[in-house]
């Protein structure tokens, strides 16, 4: 999804107390690992169809997110908000393009974002990994996806410049290790970057607590995922795990990303427009299976709250934002 460069965001705006717009009135809105892959197994497209989604193999995961065509979707507009705060960029750490040889992007999705790296490095290497298959077969020549589980020991024959996760959360359950294997798998002196939501909403103005449906649905997710042992609401852990896994010079940015149209700056509201599509689409997807299979809802009871978590994101009285974290961290040169 092309990016316009004009939609990107004072970044500044993002960390201050967000502003609603009084007058708003509108509702509506090729390494070891590429061995590995060839012996393709049937069991990777050996998905679970359940509730109307197609979720990873029932039992193989507990991943609990879907990763059928509604769910890529939603990860393509949600790489265009991540643009969208970046001012177009993909990343916030200071890479030098002489150096970028080997990029991973771990649990890469659609692999937009490898992609896009793929056309702006074209001399470099980049391998993107993920649990499911969903990724493009016609990819540009340095961009190379292979199914792997970042919860297993990471097999890569040459160590990497860069390696990046983005929205990773609910998908590990022992960041500890997710940290230690990616910097084992950098070269001396490589960055890592983890861009991720928190799975929590907030006000500056106290309205989360007219929230009623929301306060409920973030509490309940915390629960259930927290219970499946991948939780969803790690955003703010990042920066000390990428500390405790040995890496230097870590820093992190982080933004208020509002959801509605509500703030007052003309930008902030453009990217609360395109947050709330997002989200609409990211209550379902956040809530199914968490509701049905861990906390013992039915499809209705769990529909039901679906809607009552839509119906406030419509409400322009409630000025509801989430925070995203941008953590970079090096490892040592030496
Ligand atoms: C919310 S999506 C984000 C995708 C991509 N990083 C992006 O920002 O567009 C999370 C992805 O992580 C993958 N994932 C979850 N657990 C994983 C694991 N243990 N190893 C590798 N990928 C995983 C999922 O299959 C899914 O594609």
């Amino acid at each position: 999804m092309a990016t316009d460069p004009s939609s990107s965001v004072n970044t500044d705006l993002l960390q201050q107390p967000l502003q609603p717009d009084e007058d708003e009135t509108d509702s509506a809105l090729g390494d070891d690992l590429s061995t590995l892959s060839q012996s393709i197994r049937s069991s990777m497209y050996d998905y679970h169809y359940e509730n109307g989604r197609r979720y990873r193999a029932y039992g193989k995961s507990q991943y609990l997110l879907p990763n059928d065509e509604a769910e890529q979707n939603r990860l393509d507009l949600l790489h265009h908000i991540f643009k969208m705060v970046l001012h177009g960029e993909l990343y916030t750490a200071p890479l030098e393009s002489s150096n970028m040889q080997r990029v991973l992007d771990v649990g890469t999705g659609t692999g937009i974002w490898a992609l896009e790296l793929a056309d702006q490095f074209p001399s470099a290497t980049i391998v993107g990994t993920d649990i499911s298959p969903i990724q493009p077969e016609w990819v540009p020549p340095n961009c190379h996806f292979y199914v792997d589980d970042a919860e297993t020991a990471w097999i890569h024959n040459e160590p990497f410049d860069f390696i990046h996760g983005r929205a990773l959360c609910g998908g590990i359950a022992n960041w500890p290790e997710f940290y230690s294997e990616a910097y084992r798998n950098l070269k001396p002196g490589g960055w890592m970057e983890m861009q991720e939501h928190e799975c929590w909403l907030n006000s500056d103005d106290d309205t989360i607590n007219q929230a009623p449906w929301c306060k409920e649905w973030i509490e309940n997710v915390d629960i259930a995922s927290t219970r499946v042992g991948k939780r969803l609401n790690v955003a703010h852990l990042h920066r000390q795990w990428m500390i405790d896994a040995g890496f230097v010079n870590v820093e992190e940015q982080v933004y208020k990303i509002p959801i509605g149209s509500w703030p007052k700056d003309k930008k902030l509201k453009e990217i609360g427009r395109v947050q709330w599509v997002q989200m609409i689409e990211a209550i379902p997807t956040f809530s199914i299976a968490y509701y049905t299979r861990v906390l013992g809802y039915s499809l209705d009871q769990a529909q039901i709250m679906v809607e009552g978590v839509k119906s406030e994101f419509l409400d322009k009285k409630l000025h509801l934002y989430l925070r995203w974290h941008f953590v970079r961290g090096q490892r040592s040169p030496s």
